[in-house]
């Protein structure tokens, strides 16, 4: 995208969405729209940094009002749509499955058919530059091998490519490959100019406190159990949330129309390694009076169903294609992460 452009980020006040709009108000001169419902996931604090900027505009919508979309979209008149709203955790979507069809199948849907009618209203440059990107997940193709259980050990493991066939395992990922779909092929039907990526598991500062690694540090700060599904053997590709930013950048940037890049930051490891690694590290950089090893906190508990196995992607594409490619290590972006916590929690959390 050439400067001064107008983008829409949708979901804006999540996780990866806060991360992109504060790269976007320090690092280019675009106008950012933020769209967002503000459920619970959300966090405007993490937007603090850029919100008095001239160039930041929040609304606060549902993607699944369409009459609020086609106001928003015609009195700003994006240039891009950046489309990150969803429900996001798995464990949500297996208690309750319903606000995951809706925001995250009805809503892209929605969104969809007012982009529709607002890009089939513009006209020269602003019509055939608009794109949008559809941020989704790794988990819309299932799972993968898992080294426990492959005989031969000389053969490499497979990964995700942008060819593996979709085969979600929970409501989540069943509704993030709906999602996929739809898009798809609403730019085959319609010819909306539409981008998607399919990125692994991300971790950084402000991820809700329900996901693995934030909810790892935040008890092991708090000397709480570290609850570990099944035998924690399961398989994470991670992404720190700062590549993850930089990717969609360069995808929104150089990616070709109708295409999908797999995002992944080649960094394969166990759930009880991770967490192991996070115990490590609170202990020797954080420092906890009780001088108790957080190794000793660690609690198996039920596995969750139909848990994955292994994800691991393949992100040759975008490397090759696009020149992107990881910056942050796992161990530096790991104790960042867990520092980041440490000075960020809310005190009344640390000494609960
Ligand atoms: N976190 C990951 O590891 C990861 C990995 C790959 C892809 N993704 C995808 O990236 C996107 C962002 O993930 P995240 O971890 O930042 O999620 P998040 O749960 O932290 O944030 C989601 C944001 O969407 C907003 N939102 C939810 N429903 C909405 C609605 N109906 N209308 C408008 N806004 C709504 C929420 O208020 C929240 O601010 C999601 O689409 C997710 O599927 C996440």
């Amino acid at each position: 995208m050439s400067t001064n452009k107008t983008i829409l980020v949708t979901g804006g006040a999540g996780f990866i969405g806060s991360a992109l709009v504060r790269h976007l108000i320090k690092n280019t001169s675009h106008k950012v729209i933020n769209l967002d419902k503000l459920t619970y996931a959300s966090n405007l604090q993490a937007l603090k940094s850029v919100s008095n900027s001239p160039r930041y505009i929040f609304e606060r919508a549902d993607i699944c009002n369409g009459t609020r979309l086609s106001r928003i979209l015609n009195e700003h008149k994006p240039d891009a749509v950046i489309h990150l709203a969803a429900e996001s955790h798995v464990d949500r979507s297996i208690d309750k499955p319903a606000e995951f069809i809706q925001t995250n199948i009805i809503g892209t849907y929605t969104l969809l058919d007012r982009i529709t009618s607002y890009w089939s209203a513009l006209t020269g440059n602003k019509h055939s530059n608009f794109k949008l990107l559809h941020v989704s997940t790794d988990e819309v193709y299932g799972d993968l091998p898992h080294p426990d259980s492959v005989k031969d050990e000389a053969s490499p493991l497979p990964l995700f490519t942008e060819k593996s066939p979709y085969a979600p395992s929970s409501p989540y990922s069943a509704s993030k490959a709906s999602a996929d779909h739809i898009v798809r092929a609403w730019n085959r039907t319609y010819g909306i100019p539409t981008i998607i990526s399919n990125c692994s598991n991300n971790y950084g500062p402000y991820q809700n406190c329900e996901k693995l690694i934030p909810l790892m540090i935040c008890n092991a700060i708090m000397r709480k159990p570290l609850p570990i599904y099944g035998s924690g053997n399961q398989i994470r590709d991670w992404l720190h949330v700062d590549d993850h930013v930089e990717a969609l950048c360069t995808v929104l940037n150089k990616g070709k129309i109708g295409q999908t890049y797999n995002i992944g930051g080649n960094s394969e490891l166990r759930n009880i390694d991770v967490v192991n690694r996070i115990c490590d590290i609170v202990d020797q950089y954080v420092g906890m009076p009780d001088n108790v090893p957080s190794r000793s906190l660690i609690t198996y508990v039920a596995d969750r169903p139909g848990h994955d196995l292994r994800y691991a992607i393949n992100s040759n594409k975008i490397r090759t294609e696009l020149g992107w490619q990881p910056k942050i290590s796992f161990d530096y972006g790991l104790k960042e992460t867990v520092l980041w916590f440490a000075n960020n929690m809310p005190n009344h959390l640390k000494s609960s």
